[in-house]
């Protein structure tokens, strides 16, 4: 692991707490071995740091936590902005063939590498990742993501059914393979290994309850995987459980529902399966321009936050339309206003950052400027694209600022990206 030691003069804004920020104009983090140590006004610590440690100063500009991503396919870049269908058969007429790519080593590397490069050159400092079923690909995130010292969550994802040959796995094995990565991968670095079925559709139930069995013996291990996306989907999965009342089910029935159940999309639950979430503690991962390019449905993302529901945003590539989660909490703005809710801007970078930490259980170690958490921050560009500097001239209030961000604010908005106090992009 990196151990940087730097102390960055600029505007600071993180959240302490849901609904609780804090705002420092002329703000200095200092960061010691790639951790916070501490964080105040510029007067009261610039004297105490200055010519200690090496010292930077971004004092025009905005410095905030590293952006999450709560659901992203590494093996996706190449279907971004595939024309024509819904889900279904998006996945079978395009994805799943790319997919099948990723059985080669020097793809992967290739492929693999520009993603990492377009997560972080965007803001994306922690992710939850989807691989594809091949081993390869689980190993090249693996290695792309610590050789960049990257916080992520990712594990290989599990196929036993419902795709071309070439894509399923034997599942006899799956316990043993999915173990030995556990072994391998959980806790190394910054790296928190996940259960994987991709969704219903494509396991069986006798992988599902190898996968829950790995829950029982690793009860903290994360697991991620789509949920009621589609009403085809969701007709489908009637027919393959027939004996599980709803979707939700089939995950409770394997023992994959419960806290660390990253559950992406779930646009059609019932208010019975709200309720269940709720209890169980799982979080929603919503991935609003995905659900837009393919026609999904609308998230209720007002429903979530009244009920106190850990969410995460998910840029989805390839289903989403960009690497960018400021344009992820755009889309996810916009969705909302289609259904008569405004959330704040307050509200989306709280998701974006600690927040979505929460959702994916890693608020001990990111999402805010606490002391002791990893020093991964943002240094935001507000002259770029120039309607972004139009839009905020002069003195405007924070809150002002962060939503012409959100709303038209892009990759060029962000100027540099810091991992553990380390510049990675
Ligand atoms: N459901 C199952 N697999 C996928 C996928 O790759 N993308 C999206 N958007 N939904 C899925
Ligand atoms: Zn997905």
């Amino acid at each position: 692991m990196n151990r940087s030691n730097i102390a960055i003069r600029a505007g600071i804004f993180h959240f302490l707490d849901k609904g609780k920020y804090e705002f420092i104009e002329d703000g200095l983090l200092v960061v010691i071995d790639g951790l916070v140590h501490e964080i105040g006004p510029f007067d009261e610590l610039g004297h105490k740091w200055q010519g200690v440690l090496p010292f930077l100063n971004e004092s025009d500009h905005l410095l905030i936590p590293g952006f999450v991503d709560g659901h992203i396919h590494a093996v996706q870049n190449g279907v971004m902005a595939s024309y024509g269908s819904q889900l279904m058969d998006w996945l079978h007429q395009y994805t799943f063939p790319y997919e099948a790519k990723f059985a080669d080593m020097d793809f992967c590397q290739e492929d693999i590498s520009v993603f990492f490069d377009e997560m972080l050159s965007n803001g994306t400092t922690t992710a939850a990742i989807y691989s594809s079923v091949h081993k390869n690909s689980i190993e090249c995130i693996m290695s792309e993501a610590t050789e960049r010292n990257m916080r992520i969550i990712s594990g290989k994802t599990n196929m036993d059914r419902g795709a071309p040959e070439e894509l399923l796995e034997d599942s006899t094995n799956t316990y043993k393979e999915t173990a030995d990565l556990i072994e391998k991968y959980h806790k190394y670095k910054r790296i928190s290994y996940a259960l994987s079925p991709r969704f219903a559709l494509t396991s069986t139930g006798e992988q599902l309850k190898q996968l829950g069995d790995l829950k029982k013996k690793y009860p903290e291990i994360p697991v991620q995987t789509h949920i009621s996306e589609n009403k085809e989907e969701i007709v489908q999965v009637k027919t393959l459980f027939p004996e599980r009342k709803d979707y939700l089910e089939v995950y409770e029935y394997y023992g994959l529902l419960g806290k660390n159940s990253l559950l992406g999309h779930a646009i059609y639950l019932s208010d019975n399966e709200w309720d269940r979430v709720k209890k169980s503690d799982a979080s929603l991962i919503h991935c609003p321009t995905s659900n837009l390019f393919l026609g999904s449905g609308l998230f209720d993302l007002q429903r979530s936050l009244l009920m106190n529901i850990p969410v995460a945003l998910g840029s989805d590539v390839g289903g989403g339309t960009s690497f960018s989660m400021l344009r992820t909490a755009a889309a996810a703005y916009e969705i909302a206003a289609l259904q008569d809710f405004k959330p704040s801007a307050l509200d989306l970078f709280y998701i974006l950052s600690l927040g979505g930490a929460k959702a994916l259980g890693l608020e001990n170690k990111i999402g805010n400027f606490e002391v002791g958490k990893e020093a991964d921050f943002l240094i935001i560009n507000s002259e770029k694209p120039s309607i972004l500097k139009l839009r905020t001239q002069g003195k405007i209030p924070i809150e002002d600022f962060l939503f012409a961000l959100m709303m038209l604010g892009d990759k060029e908005s962000i100027k540099a990206v810091y991992l553990m106090g380390d510049r990675i992009a």
